[in-house]
Parts: C-alpha cells; structure tokens; sequence
C-alpha cells in the first residue's frame, strides 16, 4: 500500500473529476489516495509518490499545479511521480498528445518521473472568461474526458506502485 498526493490545478473545475478519478483507481487497487487541488496540497505529509496534473490554458499549467511540481523537485526529488494535463477539445484532438510546458521539461532531471499522459478537456456552459465563452458560442464545448483512459493510466500507476 502507497500513500499517494494527486495534486491539481484547475481554473473551471474540469480537471477536479480527472484527479478524483484518478484517486479513486489508487485506492480501488488498496492504496491510500489523498486528492487535493494544487494550492491547498502540503508535501509535509509522509506521501510515498505523487500524481500531479494541471488544466491547459495556452499551453501553460496552472499555477498552484506548477508551484506544487517545483516544491517537490525541491523538498522531494526522489518521490516517484507521474505528471498529466487536460485540455484538448474536439473528438479529432482526443488522443492528441500535448508538449508538456519547458520549465517541466527543464525540471525532469531533477524529479523522478514515472509517467506522463494527455488527457482531453472540457468546455461546457459555465466557461468563465471572455475567451472561454467565445470558444463554447463558436461550438468548441464539449466534453473531451475519456474517463476510461483515464483509469487506464490510473490502473498502470497503481500497479508500478
Ligand atoms: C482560454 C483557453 C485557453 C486554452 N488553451 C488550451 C491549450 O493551450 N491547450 C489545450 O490542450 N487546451 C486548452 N484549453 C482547453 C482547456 O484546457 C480545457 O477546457 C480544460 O478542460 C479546462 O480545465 P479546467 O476546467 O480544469 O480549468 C483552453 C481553454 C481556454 C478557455
């Protein structure tokens, strides 16, 4: 059994069911998983590995999802973790793997990093911003979550820990 962070950042809400999700698979297959919004997190805890992940808002990551990564790389290099971000809209875009922003990618050598996904996003009727309420009246909502994938990837994290 781990004791598992699944750390989150989100500005609509939509990646909190992706991380609860996520949770979920953890603990269905016996661990201990702790899902917290990035912001609130706190690596004091005696966690055993990290899932952190972050909506994508023009291709940057949240930033408590960003600062969490970065505390961690700090006060925890050695803790296996596993790195996600939501955000492709449209059926075609489903499976569409986004570059995961540089200053993670600059941060790797000094993180454990187990794992990495893209999952789809969603855009539906409570888009706040003018840009998010442009592109749900120009017909880009939807939701673009593939919750299977999702605890495909959970169960393959479960089962390396
Ligand atoms: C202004 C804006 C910019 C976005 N930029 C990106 C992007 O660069 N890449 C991407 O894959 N998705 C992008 N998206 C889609 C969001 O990541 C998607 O709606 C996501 O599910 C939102 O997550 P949240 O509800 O947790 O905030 C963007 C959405 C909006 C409204």
């Amino acid at each position: 059994m781990a004791r598992v962070l699944v750390g989150y950042g989100t500005k609509m809400g939509g990646t909190t069911a992706i991380a609860e999700r996520i949770g979920e698979v953890l603990r269905e297959q016996g661990h201990d998983a702790t899902v917290v919004e990035a912001g609130k997190a706190r690596l004091t805890g005696d966690y055993d590995a990290a899932v952190i992940g972050s909506a994508l808002y023009a291709g940057m990551w949240r930033g408590p999802a960003k600062r969490l990564v970065k505390t961690l790389a700090r006060k925890r290099p050695e803790m296996p973790l596993w790195l996600f971000h939501s955000g492709p809209l449209g059926e075609e875009q489903e499976e569409k793997w986004q570059a995961f922003p540089k200053w993670l990618r600059e941060l790797e050598g000094s993180l454990d990093v187990r794992g990495k996904a893209t999952f789809g996003g969603v855009l539906d009727h409570n888009a706040k911003g003018f840009i998010a309420t442009k592109m749900f009246q120009d017909g880009r909502g939807g939701d673009f979550r593939d919750m299977e994938q999702i605890a495909a990837w959970a169960a393959g994290i479960a089962a390396a820990l």
